[in-house]
């Protein structure tokens, strides 16, 4: 495995594999087992001939509050232990002035996806997300990216911009990872206080219950209502959103006979926690 920190590094690394199957996962660090296992997909993409190349970079640019930027773990020795597990090729471990000019002035922003859910909550963020996944296709020229579905909007949205964009990489979704007591892996689980660590698999519970719920028929309003009523119920628990959408567009669902998506993102204290599940009408 080889580390790169300067954008030439980078270049002179990929070079020589210019022209094989290359497959990036881009990460903000503080790398878990959810990582490693996007990390191991893009291995097993990749194949013995092909090239994993995994970023890890903090991007201030699409945090839009500078308390949750500053108390973002990071943990770059053991990302690349990490790495180096899941057989990884090529770390890009920049700094944020090499990634950006400091009179950059171009912004890339997506206008449909992003005005609900997380863009609702966190202006800019989705703005940052699309500028810095854009720089990092430009730079690693990628020919396929894998990010994991628990961030479902900014896949959603990654695959809107590949699309309008016309930029040659094919994208892959990632199953959420779990623990064994449901929670969806994050970087941020660390920082949750011992009772809000407890507490929080309730999210997975509710949206698992209402997947039932929804399935079975239930409106969707009352479904979104039972998963607000379980985490209301939790001492320190704020709810941003819980919603049904249509899970293409992310919009409210005009036909019930597509896919659709059960989105929360809660704070849990000051930890603000996403998570999703993917709905079907069973008719
Ligand atoms: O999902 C993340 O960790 C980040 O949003 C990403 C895609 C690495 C861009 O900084």
């Amino acid at each position: 495995m080889q580390t790169a920190c300067t954008k030439d590094e980078l270049r002179a690394l990929l070079a020589p594999v210019r022209g094989k199957k290359i497959v990036l996962v881009p990460t903000m660090g503080a790398l878990h087992e959810g990582h490693a296992t996007l990390l191991r997909q893009a291995r097993a993409l990749a194949g013995d001939s092909g090239c994993v190349v995994a970023s890890v970079f903090l991007n201030p640019v699409q945090f839009d509050n500078a308390g949750d930027l500053a108390a973002y773990p990071q943990t770059p020795e053991t990302d690349l232990l990490i790495c180096r597990e899941c057989g990884v090729d090529v770390v890009f471990m920049p700094t944020p002035d090499v990634m950006y000019c400091g009179d950059r002035s171009i912004t890339l922003e997506e206008t449909h996806l992003s005005t609900v859910l997380c863009g609702a909550s966190r202006p800019g963020h989705f703005a940052g997300v699309c500028l810095v996944v854009n720089k990092l296709f430009n730079l690693v020229q990628p020919t396929d990216a894998i990010f994991g579905k628990k961030d479902y909007q900014q896949l959603a949205i990654l695959r809107r911009m590949v699309r309008d964009l016309d930029i040659p990489i094919t994208l892959h979704g990632a199953e959420i990872v779990r623990g064994e007591d449901g929670l969806a892996l994050s970087s941020r689980n660390v920082r949750l206080t011992p009772a809000h660590r407890a507490a929080a698999p309730t999210i997975h519970r509710a949206l698992s219950a209402a997947a039932a719920a929804y399935a079975a028929g239930a409106a969707a309003a009352d479904v979104c209502a039972a998963v607000r009523r379980e985490l209301t119920a939790i001492d320190g628990v704020k709810i941003d959103y819980v919603e049904l959408v249509d899970a293409e567009n992310l919009h409210a669902v005009t036909d019930e006979a597509r896919p659709a998506l059960l989105a929360v993102a809660a704070f849990f204290g000051d930890v603000r926690l996403i998570d999703n599940t993917e709905l079907r009408r069973n008719v």
